[in-house]
This record gives structure tokens, sequence and C-alpha cells, in this order.
């Protein structure tokens, strides 16, 4: 059972929360989600499992526990709970109604190595996710980030394509210095999935390669001559005016694991240019759109606001 009032401004919601493989056996991983803790761990089948990092007796992080045998047993006073919530074991008390003494289960699925979390009662419907990661082929590695800042504003921030030769002069946005004069277009076209957004600039084919995928992935197409390489940029509430920005870098090249640093070392340094530039963004939340001053090609920051007024912060919570 869900408690009422959870994932506040987030419910309703299929998230990607981390790797797989960022779960380990036999011990507990702690997580923060729209202002709730998480606690994952594994069950004896070693599939992942998701409570409320929160014990229903005390309050206590359960996260401070062990995990033995697929159950974790809350640090505070011995109690027991299997993966579903259900509590198995109470310590003192051989009479206890242990149906009654269950912890708060989230909704999840491993899919493509990740997990999916629900941020509602009764999951619905399933993740929308970029089909580049159900491919064999490819190279997964993952680097968590964690800003001072409102989700809403970096997610626009990774809808954005004319901060590009500004914020990112010396790196992705090189080619694109000196060049703004130019008008560029901003198209967000809806899909089944979120939307696709492309860039064109005057005088030249219009550039594809940038999806939104709802409610927060950003897929970034690269893909070098005949080659796969995508960015997924993964971002998810953390505790109150922090993000946790996951970037998957997915790649049909140069597999190889010793060469993984080049690419976590390419991403880090571009998150870092942004980092700087959209923590101070004020109000800290985005705004409506009213609010602030926007031309054309803002168009994709204008309809993602959209989504989360309506759909996100005013949704099936
Ligand atoms: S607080 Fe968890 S068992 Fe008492
Ligand atoms: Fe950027």
């Amino acid at each position: 059972m869900m408690g009422a009032g959870l994932f506040p401004h987030f419910a309703g919601l299929w998230v990607a929360l981390c790797p797989a493989r960022a779960v380990p056996r036999g011990r507990p991983l702690s997580l923060m989600l729209a202002g709730e803790r998480l606690v994952l761990f594994r069950d004896t089948h070693g599939a992942v499992q998701a409570l409320l990092d929160r014990c229903p007796h005390r309050g206590v992080a359960l996260s401070l526990g062990r995990v033995a045998e697929g159950l974790i047993t809350c640090p505070f006073h011995g109690w027991r709970f299997d993966g579903a919530g259900q509590c198995r074991h109470v310590p003192w008390n051989p009479d206890a109604k242990l149906a009654t003494l269950s912890a708060t289960a989230l909704p999840l699925r491993e899919i493509a190595g990740l997990i999916w979390l629900y941020t509602g009662g009764t999951a619905m419907g399933g993740p929308a996710m970029p089909e580049t990661l159900l491919r064999q082929d490819i190279r997964v590695t993952a680097q968590d980030f964690t800003w001072n800042a409102h989700w809403t504003r970096v997610m626009e921030n990774m809808l954005d394509t004319p901060h590009l030769p500004f914020v990112h002069a010396k790196t992705i946005g090189r080619h694109l210095r000196g060049r703004s004069s130019a008008a560029m277009e901003m198209r967000w076209q809806e899909t089944a999935y979120g939307a696709e957004i492309t860039a064109r600039r005057a005088g030249e084919a219009p550039r594809p390669g940038l999806r939104y995928y709802f409610p927060n992935i950003m897929e970034l197409t690269i893909d070098p001559a005949g080659r796969v390489m995508r960015l997924l940029a993964v971002c998810n509430p953390a505790e109150e005016g922090k993000t946790r920005l996951t970037i998957y870098t997915l790649r049909n090249f140069a597999k190889l694991k010793l060469l993984d640093p080049l690419f976590l070392r390419a991403n880090a340094r571009i998150a870092a240019e942004d980092r700087a530039i959209v923590e101070s963004a004020q109000p800290a939340e985005a705004p409506p759109a009213g609010e602030e001053k926007s031309v054309a090609t803002d168009a994709p920051t204008l309809a993602f606001r959209k989504l989360w007024f309506e759909r996100i912060k005013g949704g099936a919570a």
C-alpha cells in the first residue's frame, strides 16, 4: 500500500531511478527521489525491490539495517521485511499480527539494465524509454551528478539548443560560436513518448537528434558516422532544492571498459559547464511562462513547462 501524498509534485510517474547494477547483493542502497528516501535491495532471486526507507514502527531508515536471505532487517528493533513490504518477523513479540505491520513497497521494473520506479499507487502503463536502450550491441555507462537546482530547470537546460555557443564555447558549442546572428528555429513535435526536438539554422538542414521522454529524460543523438552514440540525461528530483542528474552514455563502438573514462570525463566537463549556470536561476523552480520573457527559440522549454504544470506538478498525485 502506498501512503497518501508521497512524491509531492512527482506522483503517478514512471521514473528511471538508477542502473540495476548499482544495487548490490546483500546490502541496501538508499536513494532520494522527489523528497522521499527509498531503500533498494535484492530478494532471494536477485530481483531488485524498493521500499520507502522508513520503518513503519518508528520511522528510522531501513537502509541502515542489514539484508539477509532477501529480507531487510530494521537497525532499531530488528523487524524484518520482504521486498513486498510484508513484515516477516518481530523480535520479542511472537503474537504480533505481521499482516498489519507492513512497510511501504513501491512498484518497480527492471528493463534494459535500468531500475524503473512508479511514483504512484497501482502502476499504470509503462515507462517511456529510448529504444536505443534495448539494443543488444551497446555498452552503457552511467554517472551521477547532484546539482543544487530544481529538476525543472535542469530538464529545460537539456532541451535547449541556443545556449550551446555560450555555456559550451570550448566544448560542444564550439562550432556555433560567432554564428548566432543567423536565425534558428526550434521545433517541438509531440510523439507518443514525449517529443522530438529539431533545431534548424537559417540556410542549413534541420538537425533532429534531441528527444524528450516524459517526464524527465532527454536523449541526444550523436551517432558519429555509421555508429551509435547517445547520451541520456535523467533529471530526477532528489531532496528539496537538489536534482540527481544521471547521464547514461550508450555506444556501440570503443566498447572496452578501459575506454569508459574518456566518455565519462567528456560528459563531466560539459555537465560542469551547465551546472554553474543553471544553479544560479531564480526562482529555483521553473515558473509559469508569463513570469519570464521568452522568444521563439524557447519553444521546447515552454512546451515542457506546460507538461510540468498540467501533467506532472498538477498530475495524478
Ligand atoms: S523502528 Fe524499525 S523495528 Fe523499530
Ligand atoms: Fe548544456
